[in-house]
């Protein structure tokens, strides 16, 4: 039988609203923590979707030395919202990135919950102050937003919302630290949250470098995993500016490269995400990455990042 960590008790059962991507990589993690979870999802492939996923991650599970089997008496389906969130202790919602169906959902939740459940939202950009517009308790719902995919990522940002209380953050730091992650409890409500943003900031210049054609897209790979990728990882961009200055730190590399950095953010593409933008860039990530399937590309990420994740522990 799994073991269950002492401080998960109290948040189970969970409930997972929706199976894509991000619902089932948590259902994952949370199955092999020993959690009982409800998946709830109205698509109605719901069944075999869920069991080709279980199936294909048992190997993951496997690098990362959690349990990969026994999940099926823990684990259940269901497209019935009533059903899958009532009695829950965590709901963790992964539905569609829209403001309106998340806002609804949350209302609809809230007519099922007891008052202690703890109400989370995986939204990549769309603010707990927003999401819960429509209920009537706002304190127990905020953001645990994971990065991609959720078993394997250590970050989960934990956004409170305008009327989120100190109690509900605290729940979801400790939930999400009971499961192996690690959380970081953003301090402002910002559109995008901080990981997104940095990252969207370099990917507009990387894609925009791409569609000029200074640099193949596969080569940008290449760039980033032998320079500031290998640099980040060890100790993130702000140590490694500071770092970057030598004796003097940050202050000495701001007025040392600071003039033209300024002079590159001037320099830099403004990408507009339309039709032909897109039809480029898909048929230049086809002649890169089409060898491959993407699940064998995913398997390969996963591999890698578990690598470097087991060599950072040590
Ligand atoms: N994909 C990522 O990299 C990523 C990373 C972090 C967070 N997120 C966030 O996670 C959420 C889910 O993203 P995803 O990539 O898994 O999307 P996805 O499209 O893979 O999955 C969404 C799921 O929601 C289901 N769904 C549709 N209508 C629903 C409803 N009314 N109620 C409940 N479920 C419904 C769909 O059937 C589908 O299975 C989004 O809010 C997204 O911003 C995504």
């Amino acid at each position: 039988m799994t073991r269950i960590h002492s401080d998960l008790h109290r948040f189970d059962p969970v409930t997972v609203i929706g199976a894509g991507t991000i619902g089932l990589s948590w259902a994952t993690l949370f199955l092999a923590h020993g959690l009982t979870v409800r998946l709830y999802d109205p698509r109605p492939d719901l069944k075999e979707v869920s069991e080709q996923h279980f199936k294909s991650i048992e190997s993951t599970l496997t690098l990362l030395n959690l349990p990969s089997k026994g999940f099926e008496s823990r684990l259940t389906l269901t497209s019935d919202l009533q059903q899958a969130v009532t009695g829950a202790a965590v709901i963790q919602e992964n539905g569609p990135e829209k403001l309106t169906l998340k806002q609804e959902l949350f209302a609809n939740i809230e007519n099922y919950v007891e008052a202690h459940t703890l109400l989370l939202s995986s939204s990549s950009t769309l603010p707990a102050s927003d999401i819960s517009v429509l209920m009537k308790d706002k304190s127990r719902m905020l953001i645990g937003h994971p990065f991609n995919p959720p078993l394997v990522m250590p970050l989960v940002e934990v956004v409170p919302g305008q009327f989120t209380s100190h109690e509900a953050v605290e729940d979801a730091l400790v939930f999400y630290r009971a499961l192996g992650k690690a959380p970081q409890h953003i301090q402002k409500e910002v559109f995008g949250f901080v990981a997104n943003r940095l990252q969207f900031a370099m990917m507009r210049e990387a894609m925009y470098l791409v569609d000029e054609g200074v640099v193949a897209m596969e080569d940008v790979d290449e760039i980033v995993k032998d320079s500031i990728g290998l640099r980040w990882a060890a100790t993130g961009p702000m140590l490694g500016m500071h770092l970057g200055g030598g004796q003097g730190g940050m202050e000495s590399f701001m007025r040392h490269l600071g003039p033209t950095m300024e002079k590159s953010w001037y320099a830099q593409g403004n990408l507009k995400m339309d039709e032909d933008t897109i039809s480029r860039l898909a048929t230049k990530s086809r002649k890169s990455y089409g060898h491959s399937t993407i699940d064998e590309l995913a398997q390969m990420r996963d591999e890698k990042q578990m690598a470097i994740l087991k060599t950072r522990h040590k």
